[in-house]
């Protein structure tokens, strides 16, 4: 059975033949054209990763170990200390570049601050004095949950700089999510927001706060930062104001040099069973990683790049290339805190006229949305200044990539697609733009100083066709572990492969070795860039306590890459409404994991052992043909699935 949901997976059937090479004036300014780079990598990937260590990142005390590999766990520039907010902030103040903008900060109603890096760096010694002041010691856990504005940065730079280590929650995540990880990581301080600003109206974040922090004894502290400007209830003693504790802080806080293998912070993702996993990322080797792979990746050129990354600081795509590697850089970006379609659907390419946008990194998701709004958002805005086009968090379909480079790149901007996860900490499979030619739908190759091969079922390395996406040796951005669970940790990434790092993707080898990622293998979901485990879902609806029974699925969804399909067996004698049950996940998870469709239904699909078969309701949920049903203990429960599917209004 597994097998044949993993061949499902990997199965893929498209033939791309277009091409794309650099055109020769990218090639002009390019910082790297030729192949050299990866001639040096392939002698020795530890010897490169030193020289970009050397290179990009201030070292108080230089390293004595390049890497310790102890499968499963690598530790990188052994012996040497860092701060990695001193490398994103005081080295380009102390270089003059003070008065270089590091934000132009655009609210979602339209109100604007411009934030220089001497800006930044007042903001973040102030911070860090003011957790000090909130009793938080290096080792401590602080969790982030905030909109999409600067203090996110602050409040992670300001951890970074007293060896605090953040854990940030994306602020559409529900109170119960939030306590969650609030529990597992045992966090001292919470920092949060009364609101922020979300297609219009201001979603309330103290409210969620409170009703999470009820459930979490360790939290000490809560710091709220005012944005929303809605009404919120201020516990004395324990709630603080951001404002009133900095005006009241201390200017000045030293940054400390920390081990190169400091935890820097956790960041949690979902897993194939119900608790999600608190990544662990460290301090010398993530931050060589992700300078390293902002800078070639996407060509930067400090002095006369804009570049904006639309993810959200509260995921991974947030901390790498928002806060981390463009700031180690001396980078100037944009952040927006809104939805794309506030006021009115051309407010990305608004916003890339304003700034002058040079490099612009979004998801395949928001290309499919753009697309289906049409061509005639972007066509009323100048966006002659991108030179560079990046995706990130699925697959990203040829023809969505067309569109993106025509409609959006004016034909001339090569698209970075670059493979990555939370677990990598950085990009690692991606075109160098200046130096490869590109597939529409591929993601090409593996990075210099990166090792991906493909794997069949017994391990054995692919050289063309379909497989598992391995990774090969340790990279620095690795995580190092998952907080609190080794054994997890060995057993989800090392166990599959002997000596391997397993990703969960599918991916195939084209015949001229160009890497194609083919989604995800295992149960978890990939909505809108977002992965979601199947369990969590089916757990939350199993929470509510009409539902006897839940199972999930993601189904392709034209816009966001996979839907939540969720089919449910309810409590004999009880009945809830689909609407309820929809709100119910949003209360347990986040509207992000609410089912798009649920399906009731007396019995599911199982196996004569009791499996819940998912491959066939996968099947059924887009509407195809019955492979093998032979194992199924009772046929009749998918033909009647089926036929009520069939008979369903359609939403669109
Ligand atoms: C998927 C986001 C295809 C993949 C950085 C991976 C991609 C998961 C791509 C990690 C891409 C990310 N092409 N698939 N360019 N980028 N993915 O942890 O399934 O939120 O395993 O990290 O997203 O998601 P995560």
């Amino acid at each position: 059975m597994a097998d044949n949901e993993e061949h499902d997976a990997i199965d893929d059937l498209l033939l791309e033949q277009r091409k794309f090479a650099p055109t020769d004036s990218f090639k002009k300014q390019t910082l790297i054209a030729g192949t050299h780079l990866y001639d040096e990598a392939n002698q020795d990937y530890e010897a490169f990763w030193a020289r970009q260590a050397d290179e990009l990142v201030s070292w108080d005390t230089k390293w004595n170990r390049i890497c310790e590999w102890e499968l499963p766990y690598s530790k990188w520039f052994v012996g040497g200390r860092l701060n990695v907010s001193y490398n994103c902030l005081d080295r380009h103040v102390l270089a003059g570049k003070g008065d270089k903008v590091a934000f132009y900060f655009e609210g979602e109603p339209g109100d604007t601050r411009t934030i220089t890096y001497s800006d930044l760096l007042g903001e973040v010694q102030k911070f860090s004095n003011v957790l000090k002041s909130l009793g938080v010691v290096k080792g401590d856990r602080v969790n982030i949950y905030l909109p999409m504005i600067p203090e996110a940065a602050v409040a992670m730079l300001a951890c970074a700089r007293i060896g605090a280590a953040h854990s940030v929650v994306f602020g559409g995540f529900s109170a119960q999510a939030l306590a969650d990880r609030i529990n597992d990581a045992e966090a001292k301080v919470l920092i949060t927001a009364d609101g922020g600003w979300r297609r219009g109206d201001v979603f309330p974040l103290k409210q969620q706060a409170d009703e999470a922090v009820a459930t979490t004894p360790t939290i000490e502290h809560v710091v709220v930062v005012r944005r929303g400007n809605n009404a919120v209830t201020m516990k004395p003693g324990r709630d603080h104001w951001y404002h009133d504790l900095m005006v009241a802080a201390d200017p000045v806080c030293v940054a400390e040099p920390m081990d190169s293998e400091q935890l820097l912070f956790l960041l949690y993702t979902s897993g194939t069973t119900g608790k999600p996993k608190g990544i662990m990322h460290t301090t010398g080797g993530y931050l060589t990683h992700v300078s390293y792979t902002h800078k070639y990746v996407f060509d930067l050129h400090p002095e006369k790049d804009i570049f904006w990354c639309t993810a959200d600081v509260g995921w991974i795509t947030g901390h790498s290339y928002i806060v981390y590697g463009p700031l180690a850089n001396g980078a100037t970006q944009v952040m927006y805190e809104g939805v794309p379609n506030f006021p009115a659907n051309d407010r990305m390419w608004q916003i890339i006229e304003k700034y002058k946008v040079t490099i612009f990194y979004t998801a395949p998701t928001a290309i499919r949305t753009y697309m289906k709004w049409g061509t005639e958002a972007p066509g009323k805005h100048d966006l002659s200044s991108l030179r560079l086009l990046g995706s990130v968090g699925e697959p990203i379909n040829p023809e969505a990539w067309m569109w993106y480079r025509e409609h959006i790149g004016s034909n001339k901007c090569p698209i970075v697609d670059t493979w990555w996860q939370t677990e990598t900490g950085g990009i690692m499979i991606s075109p160098l733009p200046g130096a490869t030619t590109l597939k529409p739908g591929s993601a090409t190759f593996a990075l210099p100083g990166i090792g991906a091969e493909v794997v069949d079922d017994a391990g054995v390395t692919v050289l063309k066709g379909g497989g598992y996406l391995t990774l090969t040796h340790p990279w620095p951005g690795m995580l190092r572990g998952i907080w609190g669970d080794a054994e997890r940790y060995q057993e989800t990434y090392w166990s599959r492969f002997a000596g391997r790092y397993f990703a969960g993707d599918g991916a195939k080898l084209d015949d001229e070795g160009y890497l194609w990622l083919l989604g995800r293998v295992d149960d978890v979901m990939n909505v809108s860039g977002h992965r979601i485990s199947t369990t969590e879902v089916e757990s939350a609806l199993v929470s509510h306590p009409s539902v006897a029974e839940a199972a999930v699925v993601g189904a392709n969804d034209s816009t966001t890459g996979q839907a939540i399909i969720a089919y449910v067996t309810l409590v004999t004698g009880k009945e809830v409404d689909e609407q309820v049950l929809r709100n119910h996940v949003a209360t347990e998870i986040g509207a992000i994991a609410k089912p798009k469709t649920i399906y009731f239904t007396p019995d599911l699909p199982k196996t004569r052992s009791g499996k819940i078969m998912r491959r066939l309701l996968r099947d059924v949920a887009e509407g195809r043909n019955l492979g093998d049903t032979t194992t199924l203990a009772d046929a009749n429960v998918v033909l009647e699935l089926q036929k009520r599917i069939a008979d369903a209004p359609s939403e669109d």
